[in-house]
């Protein structure tokens, strides 16, 4: 069977061979921004180097979900000068807590990969469905929120049928 990024990849081309004509410019609608968590500027990539079409690509920036759970809570992703670590529930659940790493950021989260944390000294900022009607936003001490995070998260997915939420894990520093 065809893989999935197999399928975008002929698909991808397919479009560009087919529906633009020479000089035309189109478009491909990216969820949040493509620099994060993303496959389209690589699957393009992988058109190209296929040498079937030839075609250039821009990037038009996007606001991701890291940005707009930043702006909801008003806060910086990061201490002053500090770095920012940014990773997926499975990376965190498999690995644990980035080693050094003062925040982290999770994306692509499918259970609640924070109740694996030891929660001591760390504040959650949770969102789900971020710059939507249906944003919910949850923060405070992970000891204290994260059975709530758990609950508000299982609802919401089962009354809209899928869940998309980020999170900022930061350990507290004295
Ligand atoms: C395939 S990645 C796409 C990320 C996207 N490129 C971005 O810039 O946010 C999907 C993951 O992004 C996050 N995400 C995307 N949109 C979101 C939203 N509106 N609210 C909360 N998280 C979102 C979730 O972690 C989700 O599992």
């Amino acid at each position: 069977m065809r893989s999935w990024h197999g399928q975008r990849l002929d698909l991808y081309e397919g479009l560009i061979a087919d529906e633009l004509a020479d000089g035309e410019v189109g478009a491909f609608l990216v969820w949040g921004d493509p620099a994060l968590y993303d496959s389209t500027l690589r699957i393009l990539d992988q058109v190209a180097e296929r040498g079937a079409v030839e075609f250039q690509v821009e990037v038009v920036p996007g606001i991701s979900s890291v940005q707009v759970l930043a702006a909801r809570f008003r806060i910086a992703l990061h201490g002053i000068g500090a770095p920012v670590h940014i990773t997926t529930g499975r990376l965190l659940a498999a690995e644990g807590w980035p080693p050094g790493a003062g925040d982290v950021i999770v994306m692509l989260d499918g259970s609640c990969a924070f109740t694996t944390v030891d929660p001591e000294g760390v504040d959650l900022y949770w969102g789900a469905y971020l710059g939507t009607p249906d944003e919910i936003l949850v923060s405070g001490p992970l000891a204290q929120v994260s059975d709530e995070v758990q609950r508000v998260r299982a609802e919401a997915r089962e009354r809209k049928g899928w869940m998309f939420d980020t999170y900022l894990l930061r350990r507290r520093v004295d």
